[in-house]
């Protein structure tokens, strides 16, 4: 057998974010942020959970990059928390805030780890929220002062930056189902609101980089991309899966490298909600601003049934026990503890399809995880095949999108830690490294020793080595 060897300087990477392992929510002047203020309303997470110890990373980072140094990872993507560095949203600066990523930086670095640096990920200063948060669209500007202030203060040292994470999640979850913080159950027009403005910031964000004049960092979005099927082979099917497609990806994806919003979806909206007014003269100008490198969130495909006459969307996902692949047979469909489907080949038509459609930016994947829950067994090791299976797998498919010409810089694991799983709380693991949450201890589970390998390798290890 051949092996499966990825491009030289191919980076290895783990992911979190600030709000789900970070901690301290009081410390060094931190402002409270939406997500801070969501945990603790009654009913909002699972069991009562919320972030305020989590991993209690904000203190033992020192201790977490050896780990991720152990691991053998040359990226580790973390985010930086908005309300540690300005606690109002905008200025005045907490320079222990800012302090604190430095150390972290300087860390990493000094271990041979590149950091990629999300700049949004969720947890917006509530006294924005105050404000109107991302309905309003002063919120850009003051995210533009913030990616600027991070630029300036960070941007000699790092060569990765996401703006915005995952978009659609954001309005979908954030202010459309009320699951996620803020919790507001707006109606669609709301939701598209706030999937503009947060596109508008990511463009902002990107100029803002270019002005800085620091640095040669690369910058890009970081959406969650899933590839659509039909459920079945009727012309309405077909149509729910396209239509869907232009909801989730196509919305952003055109927007970003077209600069327009898709037709078919503008129509859509504009029948629902009549004028897109809050889309300025200018806007897609500045949402399309030439970017470096797209991040790309991958967990599942949506399979998609057309529900005729149901409100918003005419349409349904649906969870197959078997498909008929693209190559044309028919395989089952395995799903994780959280009931996602395990798809890797999805990933493989995924990425061709957006080098194809897009213009062949080079990606990176910046999150692909599964919920296993394997805790430490009588051994004190935790054996979780499932999640060694998974990543072998979809590191497969990523290999197959290589050899056809995508170009693919990186790929970062979600996650780092076991952590707290927003609206699921703690009950949910995501981990190549298991935490005890009474303890703080922390233990590489198979899956790390796994990867740690392969990143070693720089190539697919088979599963038996591990
Ligand atoms: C993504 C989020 C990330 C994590 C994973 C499981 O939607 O970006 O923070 O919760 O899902």
């Amino acid at each position: 057998m051949t092996t499966r060897t990825f491009p030289d300087g191919f980076l290895w990477g783990v992911a979190t974010s600030a709000y789900q392992i970070e901690g301290s929510p009081g410390a060094d002047g931190k402002g409270e942020s939406i997500w801070d203020r969501f945990v603790r309303e009654p009913g909002r997470v699972a069991g009562g959970d919320t972030g305020d110890v989590a991993c209690d990373h904000y203190r033992r980072w020192r201790g977490d990059v050896e780990l991720l140094a152990e691991l053998g990872v040359n990226a580790y993507r973390f985010s930086i928390s908005w309300p540690r560095l300005f606690p109002s949203g905008r200025p005045p600066l907490e320079r222990r805030g800012l302090d604190h990523y430095s150390r972290l930086i300087d860390a990493l670095l000094e271990r041979g780890i590149e950091p990629v640096v999300t700049l949004y990920h969720w947890d917006l200063p509530a006294a924005l929220d105050d404000e109107g948060g991302w309905r309003s669209r002063d919120t850009v500007e003051c995210f533009a002062g913030y990616a600027a202030a991070c630029f300036e203060a960070f941007g000699d040292r790092v060569g990765w930056w996401l703006t915005i994470n995952e978009p659609w999640i954001v309005g979908l979850l954030g202010y459309l189902h009320g699951l996620h913080a803020p919790g507001y159950k707006d109606d669609v027009r709301g939701e598209v609101t706030v999937f503009h403005h947060l596109l508008l910031a990511h463009g902002r964000a990107v100029q803002e980089l270019r002005r800085a004049g620091v640095g040669d960092g690369r910058i890009g979005l970081a959406p969650n991309l899933s590839p659509h099927y039909p459920a079945s082979e009727r012309p309405a099917d077909v149509e729910a899966a396209r239509a869907s497609d232009g909801y989730v990806n196509r919305w952003f994806l055109d927007a970003v490298y077209r600069g327009t919003y898709p037709e078919d979806m503008r129509r859509r909206y504009e029948e629902l909600l009549g004028p897109l007014d809050f889309v300025r003269a200018g806007d897609l100008e500045t949402i399309s601003e030439p970017t470096d490198y797209l991040g790309v969130n991958y967990y599942s495909f949506r399979m998609m049934q057309a529900v005729p006459g149901d409100r918003p969307w005419p349409w349904r996902v649906v969870v197959p026990e078997q498909v008929e692949t693209t190559g044309g047979f028919t395989a089952g469909v395995a799903s994780t503890a959280a009931g996602t489907p395990v798809v890797p080949w999805a990933l493989t038509d995924l990425l061709v399809r957006v080098r194809d459609d897009y213009g062949a930016p080079p990606i990176m994947i910046t999150e692909n995880g599964a919920v296993y829950e394997d805790g430490p067994g009588p051994d004190g090791r935790v054996h979780d095949e499932r999640r060694v299976r998974f990543v072998h797998d979809h590191l497969a498919a990523l290999h197959d999108a290589i050899e056809r010409g995508v170009p693919v810089v990186g790929y970062c694991h979600w996650s780092f830690l076991d952590n707290f799983e927003w609206a699921l709380g703690y009950a949910q693991r995501f981990g190549l490294v298991h935490v005890d949450y009474e303890t703080q201890r922390r233990t590489v589970k198979d899956s790390g020793r796994y990867y740690a390998r392969v990143a070693a390798a720089n190539a697919l290890v088979p599963v038996d080595d591990a």
